[in-house]
């Protein structure tokens, strides 16, 4: 059965391969991934804040994970990624591109244009095949308006793009109105990639404490469902690579998001709660659910089910909307 696939200009043996996520932090993590069969590893971010030294609003999203989720907890390194500057960074990727012979992708997370973005060619120079952008933002003022948010998103991966020769894929938040147009102008702007979606991790209300909590809880694979929409959307439509995150669990997951368009499918949840055993297991369920349905390549299926392809592109609009409304019964 033939998995290969191309992302990012990288010849891969099959889609699946590692999120962004803390277990690059451990290099014993990092080799278990890689004898556990995964295609590449995506480092954690390097944050604009901790390149400015500027740690406000980081917090909120890695911050306290680490009790969060105690099925979790025993995979989980120790680590104060935050806390720790671009030094460690960059030595932490050069030593994971030591210890793998897999691809490993750099990840810089960052919102504001400024200088910031030229430590995505320090990312480069530390031996990263590849570089995933992470656009991570919350609108929350009154004042800057969609246009405006989408302009300084595309100037961030148009400075970005200049300051690299290696393959750039963009992480998007599903939060932007009109996402293909948004989409199109990163393409023109130059990402190879685009990453669907980053996972944003909602407070709680504390009833006991009286204050918001923040919360991380790992996902589950109905959270995939928005993601296939926007895959199937984009894919064969723009001259660019197409990644899911958020939502894969399984081989069917898979599957399903390779039909949708995907040319690489991230884990970080599966792999945080089931550890590298995970990956050959659901590759294999993509091989039996394969042979099943008689398909010979990953070629064969991918984008089988996008918005050009599908034999009811309606199924992924506003007329399923109604249709669905329509048919609920109590
Ligand atoms: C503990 C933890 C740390 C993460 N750190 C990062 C990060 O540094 N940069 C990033 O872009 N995404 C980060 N993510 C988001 C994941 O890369 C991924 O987008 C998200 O978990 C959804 O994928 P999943 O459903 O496979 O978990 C993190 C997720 C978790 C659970």
């Amino acid at each position: 059965m033939d998995l290969t696939t191309k992302y990012l200009g990288l010849t891969l043996p099959h889609p699946l391969i590692a999120g962004a996520s803390p277990l690059p932090d451990d290099l014993d993590k990092v080799r278990g991934l890689e004898d556990g069969g995964i295609a590449a590893i995506t480092m954690y971010s390097l944050f604009e804040e901790q390149i400015t030294q500027n740690l406000v609003g980081s917090a909120a999203h890695i911050g306290s994970y680490e009790n969060s989720f105690s099925e979790a907890a025993s995979y989980f390194p120790e680590m104060d990624l935050l806390e720790r500057g671009l030094e460690t960074y960059l030595e932490q990727l050069q030593r994971v591109k030591q210890a793998v012979s897999i691809p490993v992708i750099g990840s810089l997370n960052g919102t504001r244009e400024g200088e910031w973005v030229n430590y995505a060619s320090l990312i480069e120079e530390a031996g990263a095949d590849a570089l995933e952008l992470n656009l991570y933002f919350l609108a929350t003022d009154f004042e800057v308006t969609a246009a405006e948010i989408e302009d300084r998103c595309v100037a961030i991966v148009a400075a970005v793009r200049e300051r690299i020769k290696i393959p750039l894929a963009v992480k998007l938040s599903p939060f932007f109105t009109a996402l293909p147009q948004f989409a199109k102008r990163l393409t023109e702007a130059g990402a190879d990639g685009l990453v669907l979606f980053n996972r944003f991790y909602q407070p709680d209300v504390d009833t006991d404490e009286l204050d918001v909590r923040p919360m991380l809880e790992l996902s589950q694979s109905s959270e995939l469902r928005l993601r296939l929409r926007w895959l199937a959307f984009l894919s064969g439509r723009l001259p660019v690579d197409l990644s899911v995150s958020g939502g894969v669990h399984t081989g069917i997951d898979l599957a399903k998001s390779l039909m949708a368009g995907a040319d690489s499918v991230q884990v970080v949840s599966s792999l945080l709660i089931n550890g590298p055993k995970k990956i050959n297991q659901t590759l294999s369920e993509l091989k039996t659910w394969m042979e099943e349905k008689e398909y010979e390549s990953l070629e064969q299926l991918r984008g089988c089910l996008n918005y050009l392809r599908c034999p009811d592109p309606e199924a992924l609009e506003r007329a399923n909307y109604m249709r669905v409304l329509k048919s609920f019964r109590v």
